[in-house]
């Protein structure tokens, strides 16, 4: 049997699954690494740990699943987007990388629009500078850190660095480098006017593939360290939102994500390049050859419910422990015992600042509306609700574009629980669906692999292996309820920007 390993490199832990030739899940594992927080709104990570964290999960899978080296066709690598990997000439971290949900280059973003002009960069890149870009980390780098931009030789992304410890090649696929800002996303090939204007050497930037190309082949010491065999193929991949869309099938015109990690993204297949005027929305390659997508991501989504549960739930957690449960699903049934609306409380998911539609790093979380009656039942489901009008705000932006959507495919932790599915389906107004694949990211780094080595167009591949499973439609009467309370959540942030960032500066000026 021939398989297709498909490796997701997250913000927490790396995934690994192993798909068959008819787009089975044979097996899959993951390793996890540390996140470091050095300063309030800082988010680094060491290349190395991925790379370490990888060999190892890959090595675990194989034997779990007694599965041979030579058994696998091709490998795909999906990965956490916009981080920084600084590299050296022989190779070498500079220094850990600066992630996606790194808050500290406000002011290299507001650099960055003076410098360029930001219509000007909205017509190059299809973008607005924002603070877990690319691009703003590599300035904040020569700004703060001149002895270690001085060392670079090399810039990649995360899962570009653990390609290149696989196969020795450099490479980026064009969904991922679209986060950079420095890509021409209109023309899928880097932008020299961006590049030069800000100052970045043109030779630090790796060559561009499509997803499904072949980018390197395993070398003799990885497949030592892994159990993999020298010369596999290992096609490019993805972003980890391109590689999460076509993990559920999200390949064509009107139908639309919505995927929940510790961010949450809203996601939409473009069949044409197409570009919010205002660059609110990202605009991106997507992971389909020749295609493109839009999307709006909140930074805590899921991020948000691990909040609580971390925090507010201890007896929850031992509860669902005694009980064998899993403790997300134990808070979820919590929060339905609570009413609609959750009695008048809203609650802001901008724990650690916010990208879409508000792309603001001071922006902050709350409670808005609590009164005497409210239980933790009540705030349970007030965050389930302020996670879901914020994704919201991003799917009115898409609606604005006169796309017109058929159906929501749901991915990640809330695509498990039926309330929740129900709760997108009734605040978003459109069916909701979950396919046979769950395995989100990582299956789409596979059927990426399949691609490349298959020769197999992306979109059939989705066709043939992915199906839907589950659709809920939207209530009536809920959405009405629903709507209701959208309509005072979407004036939260306008009202109490200043506050909030009043609230920030005192801790963090
Ligand atoms: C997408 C984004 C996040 C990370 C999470 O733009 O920043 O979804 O990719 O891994």
């Amino acid at each position: 049997m021939a398989y297709f390993l498909g490796i997701d490199l997250g913000t927490s832990a790396v995934k690994c699954i192993l798909v068959d030739d008819q787009g089975g899940v044979k097996s899959s594992h993951s390793v996890e690494y540390p996140l470091l927080q050095p300063q309030p709104g800082w988010a680094e990570q060491h290349p190395e740990d991925w790379w370490k964290g990888t060999a190892a999960c890959i090595q675990a899978l194989l034997t779990k699943a007694s599965v041979q080296g030579e058994e696998i066709a091709g490998i795909g690598l999906s990965g956490q987007m916009h981080g920084s990997v600084f590299l050296d000439r022989e190779l070498e971290v500079v220094r850990p990388a600066l992630l996606w949900c790194d808050q500290r280059t406000a002011a290299e973003c507001d650099w960055i629009e003076q410098t360029i002009g930001k219509e000007e960069l909205g017509r190059l890149t299809g973008n607005k500078a924002l603070t877990g870009f690319t691009a703003p980390k590599v300035i904040w780098l020569r700004n703060q850190e001149p002895q270690h931009y001085d060392r670079t030789a090399h810039l990649m992304l995360p899962k570009d660095y653990v390609r290149l410890k696989l196969t020795g090649a450099f490479g980026m696929d064009m969904a991922d480098a679209s986060g950079t800002l420095l890509l021409d996303v209109a023309k899928r090939k880097w932008s020299p006017e961006v590049v030069e204007r800000l100052g970045i050497p043109m030779e630090w930037l790796p060559p561009l593939f499509e997803s499904n190309d072949v980018a390197g082949h395993v070398l003799p010491a990885a497949a030592e360290l892994t159990g993999l065999t020298a010369g596999t193929p290992v096609v490019a991949g993805g972003g980890d939102q391109a590689c999460g869309a076509v993990g559920v099938g999200v390949v064509q015109q009107g139908i639309a994500s919505v995927a929940m990690g510790t961010s949450g993204v809203v996601f939409v297949h473009d069949d044409t390049y197409q570009m919010d005027p205002e660059c609110r929305l990202h605009s991106f390659c997507h992971g389909v050859p020749g295609k493109w997508h839009r999307m709006g991501v909140m930074l805590a989504a899921g991020g948000s419910f691990q909040w609580w549960k971390n925090h507010f739930a201890f007896e929850e957690l031992q509860q669902a422990e005694a009980e064998g449960r899993d403790v997300y699903e134990y808070l979820t049934a919590l929060a339905e015992t609570a009413p609609l609306g959750s009695e008048g409380l809203l609650f802001m998911p901008y724990l650690t600042g916010e990208r879409t539609p508000h792309p603001d790093p001071k922006a902050r979380g709350g409670f808005i509306g609590l009164n005497l009656r409210h239980t933790k039942a009540h705030l349970t489901r007030a965050v389930l609700e302020g996670i879901t009008f914020g994704l919201r705000d991003s799917m009115e932006l898409i609606k604005a574009s006169g796309i017109e959507i058929k159906e929501l495919r749901v991915n990640g932790g809330g695509a498990r629980s039926l309330f929740w599915r129900q709760m997108i389906a009734d605040i978003f107004g459109y069916p909701v669906v979950t396919v046979n694949s769950t395995d989100g990211p990582a299956y789409g780094a596979a059927v990426m692999a399949a691609s490349g080595v298959l020769q197999k167009d992306v979109a059939a591949l989705c066709d043939e292996w992915i199906q839907v499973v589950d659709r809920v439609e939207p209530n009536p009467l809920q959405q009405r309820e629903y709507e209701r309370y959208y309509e005072v959540y979407r004036t939260l942030y306008p009202t109490l920007r200043t506050t909030l960032h009043q609230l920030n500066d005192l801790v963090s000026p």
